[in-house]
């Protein structure tokens, strides 16, 4: 388990990505959505919580657009910089909620990395509910979700509290009109969800 997952607040984009480089489990999510996710040559994904933009600069050579959103502009200025040294162009960042993505072009897909978990732990699963809903108002094709969920019981309550079950996060896609299609755990406590949208 990684603590720079648990909390992101507590480390500075450049402590985030040095850590986030042996997060074995983190890679592994990024490395399905990648090489397994539902994305086309055409679409135009949207990335929210895109923190350092690790996954939407993976997924950058993979589609037309990335619209990549974050509410802190430190991070966001970060990834930006990031982008530009890699040579970069079809991403673009700007500020954005999960409740306010601040994007007004028709969305193909909506992905969404250890990210989830920190509304969870700091607002409830009602802020979660509100976060899904964001993500729905959008229309997307498909909603995909890396992040820190319990895909068994938690070891303790203490534990219990810091990441939603995955089961909790089904209910909220299923009541925000999507229709969950993969789950795809990589530990007790990280995993993949892909989730289709069945209701306009
Ligand atoms: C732990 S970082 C993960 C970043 C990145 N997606 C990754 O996979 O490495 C979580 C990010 O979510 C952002 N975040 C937290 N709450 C958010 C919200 N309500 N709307 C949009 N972004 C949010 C934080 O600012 C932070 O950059």
């Amino acid at each position: 388990m990684s603590e720079s997952h648990d909390s992101g607040d507590e480390f500075t984009p450049e402590q985030y990505d040095e850590a986030s480089a042996t997060y074995e489990e983190y890679q592994m999510c990024l490395s399905y959505i990648v090489e397994q996710g539902p994305i086309e040559r055409d679409d135009i994904v949207v990335d929210i919580g895109t923190g350092t933009g690790n996954l939407a600069l993976e997924l950058a050579p993979m589609c037309e657009l990335v619209l990549a959103r974050d509410i802190d502009d430190e991070w966001l200025q970060y990834a930006q910089e990031k982008a530009a040294e890699k040579g970069v162009e079809n991403v673009s960042f700007d500020h954005g909620s999960f409740r306010d993505p601040n994007v007004d072009e028709d969305v193909d897909v909506v992905v969404t990395s250890y990210a989830f978990h920190t509304v969870y732990h700091e607002d409830g699963e009602e802020e979660l509910r509100a976060a899904i809903e964001g993500i729905s108002s959008l229309n997307p094709r498909y909603l995909v979700v890396a992040d820190r969920m319990f895909f068994g019981p938690p070891e303790s309550q203490e534990v219990g509290d810091r990441f939603p079950r995955m089961g909790t996060v089904s209910n909220l896609l299923t009541d925000a009109g999507f229709t969950l299609t993969t789950v795809e755990p990589v530990s007790g406590s990280d995993g993949v969800l892909v989730a289709t949208r069945t209701t306009q």
